[in-house]
């Protein structure tokens, strides 16, 4: 099949008739330019090539972020849209718009297993988290195309932040942990009662214990006040003073006493026999030294 004829780059081709034979001097100059001219070209590509190579990882990332995102469309297609509708505009009776409530409330309720809820729930429940942390970041990231919201705290890296949410792994100082302890009192002990426990509230609703709680839902529950807790906004509780309560959060199950003698936390009733105790010996103790005086 081959072709008979050799292919015509093979064939040397004649010297150009009518040009004269170039004295050899020249023919070097020309050499040693045509040499600069391939260096110049090489550092040429190579400087546009240095220039150019952010580029496709620009697009990757972008195309990365357009695959999470329907990732998460295709999830909420499947588990929250006969509640939240197709908009997410929200569907009467069964679920609330999601539009502008962002990557944190869906981080948020997605994450302590209250999302996707059951039905006719009086108050979504945490429970085991149906999906992976990849596939909540999707489904945050489908929610967060409409109408924005409150973000996550991300590191710098631009991984989901734990480690500088000043939580129990031993990075807060005990005046943050103090500090945290002063706002908790005054703006969460009301529901969440002093020590984090939890609280009933009316209408058969409840304020959860806080122990489950990691750093960023801790962080995300201030942010975006899920069912019948309050958003506190950045201006009410700064970033700072938010990571000074995930601080005493984190850091109160073993610390706080809520006053009184620590007597095996059984309560008034032991402070009680504990102080009657003391009154009758010290009464027993005052009617001796009298007795003997007389
Ligand atoms: C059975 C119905 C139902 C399903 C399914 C459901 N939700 Fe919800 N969702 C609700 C209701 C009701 C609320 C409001 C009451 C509450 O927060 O307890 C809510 C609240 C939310 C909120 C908080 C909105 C706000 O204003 O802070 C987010 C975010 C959310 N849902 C996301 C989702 C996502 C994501 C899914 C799918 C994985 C999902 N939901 C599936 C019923 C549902
Ligand atoms: C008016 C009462 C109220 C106040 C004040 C309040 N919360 Fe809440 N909080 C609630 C209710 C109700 C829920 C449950 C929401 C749900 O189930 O959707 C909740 C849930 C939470 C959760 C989620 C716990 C879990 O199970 O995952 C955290 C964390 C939290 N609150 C932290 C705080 C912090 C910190 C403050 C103070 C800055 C605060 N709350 C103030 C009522 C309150």
């Amino acid at each position: 099949m081959n072709s008979p004829h050799p292919p015509a780059a093979d064939t040397p081709s004649p010297e150009p008739t009518g040009t004269p034979a170039r004295p050899a001097s020249s023919r070097r100059r020309r050499k040693a330019s045509g040499a600069l001219v391939i260096a110049a070209g090489l550092l040429g590509a190579g400087a546009i090539a240095t220039a150019v190579v952010p580029e496709p990882q620009v697009a990757t990332a972008q195309q990365d972020q357009a695959a999470l995102i329907a990732e998460g469309k295709s999830i909420y297609d499947v588990a929250c849209i006969t509640c939240h509708g197709q908009n997410l505009q929200g569907v009467d009776d069964r679920g609330p718009s999601l539009v502008g409530t962002g990557a944190g409330a869906t981080y948020f309720q997605v994450h302590s297993g209250r999302m996707p809820a059951a039905n006719n729930e009086a108050q979504a429940q945490r429970k085991k988290p149906r999906y992976n942390e990849h596939q909540i970041m999707a489904l945050a990231a489908y929610v967060d195309l409409h109408g924005g919201g409150p973000a996550l705290v991300t590191d710098p890296d631009g991984s989901i932040a734990q480690g500088s949410l000043r939580g129990a792994s031993g990075n807060s100082t005990a005046e943050e942990v103090a500090r945290g302890s002063e706002l908790f009192r005054l703006n969460c002990a009301s529901c969440h009662n002093f020590t984090g426990r939890g609280g009933a509230l009316s209408a058969g609703k409840y304020a959860p214990t806080l122990d489950p709680a990691n750093e960023q839902e801790i962080y995300q529950a201030m942010l975006t006040g899920p069912q019948n807790m309050p958003k506190f906004s950045d201006r009410q509780l700064t970033p700072d003073e938010k990571k000074d309560i995930i601080a005493f959060v984190k850091n109160s199950d073993t610390k706080v006493s809520p006053g009184g003698y620590a007597l095996g936390g059984l309560g008034p009733v032991t402070e009680g026999v504990a102080i009657w105790l003391v009154g009758i010996v010290a009464l027993i103790g005052a009617t001796l030294w009298i007795g003997s005086r007389s």
